[in-house]
């Protein structure tokens, strides 16, 4: 089996969908911002828009007064024309302004401004929600494009403690949560005024009959309150889960071809099943909440309504009030609870909204701690000289993997290393182009501490190839371009005919144009490997770093490649691992490392003859 399906190169650019399900759990999310500061962080993102939100707004009032005026024209004819004996108050204006009328042309009027009323309300209602559809997408985009490019630009040590696929359930969907806020928000806003508007107006029509009304209303906000609660609680678990079953089902599909070798499909089945079970208990918990909730609400609501008809049908009785009048009250209570209900659905998914929201404010409130020092410079070009200087270095501070290195490498020299698994090669050698930062001592480039280069200008000068060659599923091309996106075809077709590259990819029937499909799966492991050298030729950089470039692969191809390496190390200050003694016995200088410590270091033949570390190494492959 292909040694490619478990490797994950610690120190490269890795795809931790290779990595064992183990490491990919993280400790369940902490809610550590209230509500309100995530509202607060969310305003920065709609602030661009202010413009547009106040008018949106204004027309939203605007809709609000005209819907207001919606029960009048029926209640007008059922007081002053449907019912002689009342007195006429709007009538006799109607008359002024149209001329006089029969009563069935007064009626006519009265219909035909219903029309009008809801035409002009509806329509300012569509253009509100234009409006505010289109802000909250605005925002989403700038949430996004801000979060995916701080993920790029966070350091390994964050990406090597998370699944890459909660990072990007984050942001993907965690992020729509800027667009709920806007747009519950400007809805909750809204459902506010109608509340209060409609309250006003109630109360110029028949007072005891709007307390009524208002003395169910604290019944209900509390009701809202104790389920509001439970259900961002909920809401977060479900989100949580959710991403645990895309997780699994990632994690299970990209390593296929180990299931299918190790025979663990059921395994794999059972896992997702799992997973996918605690998913249906969270959302089946939270649907009950909201069940419950709408049952009580519902009720406290038509207790509500009872009691308005009843005393309002008592008033209509005594004289105290018109029964069109009551007609309109009770419309207006329609109107007053609605947007009550409305809230408490409201308050929900904008809980929910908060809890997305602050997942992915979480990401942008990571410390970057691989950051350049204030005043880092460019550097432009590079002798390519490396020191490490005392350097001590653990992925977590309580357990080092290096300790007291202190090694130069010349201008153009070559250095290997070599040592046991585990010895902490890969690690120093993800120090050079500061994947991570040394806890004590310092690298240095040309006599410089890395820190004072910037992290970027450093890596134009860094060509990486390891064990197992990355590739993005694109052209041949782009991947050989890949570090170089501007280089022309006379380049990459350069690169790849140094890197011994060119006849294969010519015998294809695409040649550079083919697809590599997903990680390169449609090419052998020395197809991959002679690309990733053709992209170190491309690159041209004059600090070259080889994490076992070879081990892969089947001696003859070894010894092809490796002669493709040693063209492209020439001139360059080469720090090449392996284990692979035969390979790098005679080149220049050899480091061997134990435990994170240096050894021994010296030329090969030296060493072997010193009968230390390196000679039993030697001689255990039996290089005589
Ligand atoms: N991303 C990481 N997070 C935490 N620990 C890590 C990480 N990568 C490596 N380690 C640990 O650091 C130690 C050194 O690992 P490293 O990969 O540097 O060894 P190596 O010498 O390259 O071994 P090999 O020859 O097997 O590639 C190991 O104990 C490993 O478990
Ligand atoms: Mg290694």
């Amino acid at each position: 089996m292909s040694n490619t399906l478990y490797y994950t190169p610690r120190s490269g650019t890795g795809n931790d969908s290779l990595l064992p399900l183990q490491h990919c759990i993280h400790p369940p999310f902490q809610c550590s911002l209230s509500p309100m500061s995530v509202y607060r962080r969310a305003l920065r993102y709609f602030r661009p828009f202010l413009r547009e939100t106040v008018l949106g707004t204004a027309l939203m009032l605007a809709g609000i007064a005209l819907g207001l005026l919606k029960p009048w024209p029926l209640a007008i004819m059922v007081n002053e024309i449907l019912t002689p004996g009342n007195a006429r108050k709007v009538t006799p204006i109607l008359s002024h302004w149209f001329g006089p009328m029969t009563p069935p042309a007064m009626i006519l009027l009265l219909c035909a401004s219903i029309v009008v009323i809801n035409f002009l309300a509806n329509l300012l209602n569509m253009v509100t929600n234009l409006i505010f559809v289109r802000v909250g997408l605005q925002s989403l985009l700038k949430l996004r494009t801000d979060l995916y490019s701080y993920l790029q630009a966070l350091p390994l040590k964050y990406h090597d403690a998370r699944r890459s696929t909660d990072s990007s359930f984050r942001v993907a969907y965690d992020s729509q949560a800027i667009q709920s806020i806007y747009s519950k928000g400007s809805f909750i806003f809204s459902s506010m005024v109608t509340l209060v508007s409609t309250l006003i107006v109630m109360w110029q029509i028949d007072v005891a009959v709007t307390l009524v009304a208002l003395a169910i209303m604290p019944l209900v906000v509390l009701a809202i309150y104790v389920f509001a609660k439970r259900i961002r609680t909920q809401s977060t678990t479900i989100q949580e889960r959710e991403s645990d079953v895309l997780a699994v089902a990632q994690e299970g599909l990209s390593s296929i071809r180990m299931v299918h070798a190790f025979g663990r499909e059921d395994y794999e089945v059972a896992q997702f099943r799992t997973r996918a079970t605690h998913s249906l208990e969270a959302n089946m918990r939270f649907t009950g909440t909201q069940m419950k909730s709408s049952v009580i609400i519902g009720t406290l609501m038509a207790l509500g309504t009872a009691a308005v008809y009843y005393l309002g049908s008592i008033h209509v009785l005594n004289n105290h009030l018109l029964v069109g009048s009551l007609w309109a009250l009770s419309t207006y209570l329609v109107a007053l609870y609605q947007p009550l209900e409305a809230l408490t659905y409201t308050t929900w998914a904008l809980e929910g909204a908060a809890a997305g929201a602050q997942r992915c404010f979480e990401v942008l409130d990571q410390q970057d701690d691989v950051k350049d020092a204030p005043g880092a410079k460019s550097i432009a070009g590079t002798r390519g000289e490396l020191a490490f200087e005392h350097v001590d270095f653990g992925y977590e501070p309580s357990r080092l993997i290096l300790q007291d290195v202190d090694l130069e490498v010349g201008s153009g020299q070559t250095v290997a290393f070599v040592g046991g698994t585990g010895a902490g090669k890969s690690t120093l050698l993800s120090l050079a182009p500061r994947f991570y930062d040394p806890n004590k001592g310092r690298v240095l480039l040309d006599g410089q501490d890395l820190r004072t280069i910037t992290k970027k200008s450093l890596r134009q000068h860094i060509s990486i190839v390891l064990q197992d060659t990355l590739l993005f599923s694109t052209t041949i091309r782009e991947n050989i371009a890949y570090g170089k996106p501007e280089a022309t075809e006379e380049e990459i077709v350069e690169a790849a005919k140094r890197a011994q590259a060119h006849d294969f990819i010519l015998r294809m029937p695409e040649g550079y144009s083919a697809q590599v499909g997903e990680r390169g799966g449609h090419l052998s492991v020395g197809q991959r490997q002679r690309l990733g050298i053709a992209r170190a030729f491309l690159k041209n950089a004059p600090i070259l770093l080889l994490d076992e470039p070879t081990s892969a692969l089947d001696p003859t191809t070894e010894a092809a490649i490796m002669e493709t390496i040693k063209e492209l190390m020439h001139g360059r200050t080469t720090l090449i691992i392996t284990h692979r003694i035969a390979t790098v016995h005679d080149m220049g200088k050899i480091v061997v490392l134990s435990h994170g410590r240096v050894v021994e270091v010296g030329a090969g033949p030296e060493l072997v003859a010193r009968g230390g570390a390196y000679a039993e190494l030697y001689h255990s492959a039996n290089l005589g």
